[in-house]
């Protein structure tokens, strides 16, 4: 019988040649003001050239306000799109798709913005891991920025890119919406589910609008909140059933794809799921530390050994025993509810465990990241017939935690016959040099 993980993929407007996607994953490659550059280039084409079918980008925001840190390329301009279509000509030669996730962080930001000191929610309640501050969004904010999503998409076309993601999960701004966690309002955008969601609604219907019907439009979700995960006192947000409700609303209103992941915050116990590795933080948390009220908290939560333990404990206890394909049954649920294909994230690195989500229809295809920064050439050693690569991504999440300082990259020594060798991979994504 046929390989599942090698039978291509029809969307209604896009086909992907095998079952595995590059998920999104955002590294600071690109210049302050959010031009790209050859780095990122080099970091996207490698998991093209490693086999994947379609690579679905890192956070892309759509305005300079929207996003989580400098040091992403943005699609707020016309001027970005010269730079997306080089990204998406590299990718093509390697016969894969690439599919743009435009975003927009709204308060959950790693560092706050130096050009926009307070940023835009749907709440006035301070971001909870560093206290930065926020404004709820009035109505001509939020039609502002319906606006600047149209545009984003109108600009990944023009860049000859294969289609859209919505970031409307892990915490960004369309959550903070969606979320009956974090979304306190009065107005027609808070209260009722259908109120959440009619921020992310009015996005996809401006952007069909923009675009036209055939253009390849997903939307990334978090089925389950999970919002009180670390903290009793939170609320829980939103469940599966709330989930599967606005898969209906979006698959109605005309999007190609769900993209499944969870939580209501990020990083967060059940994405990534894995470890959480305090000794790293430490080396590189300084940056974030160092402001925001909760400066002192953090402090003293992340830097004595107690109390990192009781983190690291609390941790593993929010994420249970599942790390390979731990959002597979919430994608079961809403590939049962909606018409088009469902992406599943979290944890996949076996061929037989992609194989059988595939067989019993738990989703379509599966989106990976981290065991693909481990062995870009997943895909390649599946198809090789290898069912688990030899040195595989043990699920540490120091690659998460190096992220905000420190290049995109492996970062368990254990993986390597070195640290030398660990950081020549690394520092390999600099080679076509960024500068020339
Ligand atoms: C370093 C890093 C950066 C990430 N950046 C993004 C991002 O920009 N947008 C997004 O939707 N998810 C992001 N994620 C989440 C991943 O796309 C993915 O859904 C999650 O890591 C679970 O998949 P995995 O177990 O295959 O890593 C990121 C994850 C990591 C580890
Ligand atoms: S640092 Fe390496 S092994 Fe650890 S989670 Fe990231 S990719 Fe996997």
């Amino acid at each position: 019988m046929s390989d599942e993980i090698f039978q291509p993929l029809a969307f209604r407007n896009l086909t992907v040649k095998n079952r595995v996607f590059r998920s999104n994953v955002s590294g600071r490659f690109d210049n302050y003001d959010g031009s790209g550059n050859q780095a990122r280039i080099n970091w996207e084409t490698q998991f093209a050239r490693g086999g994947v079918g379609a690579i679905v980008s890192s956070f892309v925001p759509v305005t300079i306000r929207g996003r989580i840190v400098p040091n992403y390329a943005t699609i707020d301009r016309d001027e970005r799109i010269p730079f997306w279509r080089a990204v998406g000509r590299s990718v093509h030669e390697h016969d894969c798709r690439f599919i743009m996730q435009l975003s927009h962080a709204g308060r959950q930001r790693d560092i706050p913005g130096i050009e926009f000191a307070q940023a835009w929610s749907s709440t006035e309640r301070d971001e909870p891991l560093h206290g930065f501050p926020c404004v709820a969004m009035t109505q001509a904010q939020i039609t502002e920025t319906v606006t600047a999503f149209a545009a984003g998409a109108r600009r990944a076309r023009e860049a000859g890119l294969d289609g859209v993601e919505l970031h409307a999960a892990n915490g960004y701004l369309f959550t903070q919406f969606l979320s009956s966690g974090i979304n306190d309002r009065t107005d027609d955008y808070g209260g009722p589910l259908r109120q959440r969601a009619r921020f992310l609604l009015e996005v996809v219907a401006a952007i069909r609008a923009e675009v036209g019907a055939d253009f390849h439009l997903q939307v990334k979700i978090s089925a389950e909140d999970h919002n009180d995960a670390l903290d009793d006192d939170e609320k829980p947000g939103n469940t599966l059933d709330e989930s599967v409700q606005v898969c209906r609303w979006l698959d109605e209103a005309g999007v190609d794809a769900i993209h499944v992941s969870s939580g209501s915050y990020f990083p967060h116990p059940r994405n990534p799921p894995g470890d959480f590795p305090v000794d790293e933080l430490v080396k590189t948390y300084d940056q974030l530390l160092s402001s925001g009220s909760h400066a002192l908290r953090n402090y003293l939560l992340f830097r004595f050994e107690p109390t990192q333990r009781l983190f690291e404990q609390r941790w593993e206890r929010a994420r249970g025993d599942r790390i390979e394909g731990i959002n597979l049954p919430a994608a079961r649920a809403i590939r049962a509810a909606v018409g088009v294909p469902v992406l599943c994230t979290g944890g996949f690195q076996s061929a037989e465990v992609i194989r059988e989500a595939i067989r019993q229809q738990f989703c379509d295809a599966v989106t990976i990241a981290r065991p693909l920064i481990a062995n870009p050439d997943l895909v390649q050693q599946f198809a090789a017939g290898r069912g688990r690569p030899a040195v595989p991504c043990t699920y540490c999440n120091r690659c998460l935690v190096n992220a905000v300082e420190n290049p995109l990259g492996c970062y368990d020594e254990s993986r390597f016959a070195s640290r030398e060798a660990m950081v020549a991979q690394i520092m390999s994504v600099f080679s076509p040099a960024p500068f020339v």
